[in-house]
């Protein structure tokens, strides 16, 4: 199979067969939600270890990512929770001395192994940072080389996609009046909805927000986080957050990670409410990090 495979959107039958499949994936797991409906998993991390140099920064972590839920992330300064971000879409790939361990499937094909097309991967699992990263280039550029990003488009298709993802983002009444201005104009709040957009730009089945609302005030957190709540209804996030309110807004399922383990994972309820881990207990009541 091509090196591609990973680019293909496939059900989770077809799995194992492709290029860096190391061996049979794990039992399909599905979330169960409140009404009793299920979820496949749309990411399976199986005993994951990432080093930075002889570091070892995530530790046997396993922890599967339901289709169009929100996963919080949540643990104290230095625990692993953006290295975790940076093996769901391999970013780490480019920093000499950084590697990961273990299984991560995306609808169940293997990211980690050989032969996976890291632009593709990219493309379906999209990222945003806590500091809006806008290019210095007008709001329409930033979010057109989203969208051209794994499209061939035309004039015509560039502008009626770039509207449209910024409608998505819940931004489009904002700027479209100045479409043409430099993204450097923009509030902090409207730079990460920009950045949104963007990333919404290659059509990722998968989006990686990491303290998206770090350094925004409560307004802008607020529509950031009714964006997140909006767009889950066609995506799968993964969202790191030291913002506990945050995490119990947002999020259907919640990981704790301390020191580089992922200490436990479950219903944001059952997380906030009846956590079984004293470590997991201890935190939420602020008792440390
Ligand atoms: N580039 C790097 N080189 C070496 N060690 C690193 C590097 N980046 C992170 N680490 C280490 O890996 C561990 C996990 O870091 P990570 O950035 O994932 O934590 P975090 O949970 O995101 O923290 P924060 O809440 O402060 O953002 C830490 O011990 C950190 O010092
Ligand atoms: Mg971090």
């Amino acid at each position: 199979m091509a090196s591609t495979d990973v680019a293909e959107s496939k059900p989770a039958a077809d799995v194992g067969v492709g290029v860096g499949a190391r061996r049979a994936p794990s039992p399909a797991s599905a979330w169960v939600n409140a009404d009793g409906a299920k979820n496949h998993s749309k990411m399976t991390i199986r005993n994951l270890d990432f080093y930075y140099g002889k570091t070892r920064a995530l530790k046997a972590v396993t922890l599967d990512i339901p289709d169009r839920r929100v996963t919080g992330v949540i643990g104290p300064s230095g625990c692993g929770k953006s290295t975790l971000l940076r093996v769901l879409n391999r970013i780490y790939a480019d920093c000499p001395g950084q590697r990961a361990t273990g299984e991560v499937r995306l609808d169940g094909k293997d990211i980690l192994g050989p032969g996976v097309d890291l632009t593709m991967l990219r493309g379906r699992v999209g990222m945003v940072f806590q500091a809006a990263t806008v290019f210095r280039m007008s709001i329409f550029d930033n979010v057109a080389l989203g969208a051209r990003a794994r499209e061939i488009l035309s004039h015509a298709q560039v502008d009626e996609r770039v509207e449209e993802l910024l409608t998505r983002a819940d931004l489009w009444a904002e700027v479209k009046d100045r479409l043409k201005d430099s993204a450097d104009g923009l509030s902090g709040g409207q730079q990460q909805r920009l950045c949104i957009a963007r990333a919404l730009g290659t059509r990722p089945e998968v989006l990686l927000l990491d303290e998206p609302t770090g350094a925004l005030d409560p307004a802008s957190t607020e529509a950031v986080e009714a964006l997140i709540m909006q767009l889950k209804q066609r995506l799968t996030m993964v969202l790191v957050t030291h913002n506990m309110e945050q995490a119990a807004r947002c999020a259907d399922q919640v990981a704790f990670f301390y020191l580089g383990e992922m200490v436990e994972a479950g219903s944001t309820a059952h997380i906030f409410e009846s956590p079984t881990q004293p470590r997991t207990q201890n935190y939420i009541t602020g008792k440390f990090g």
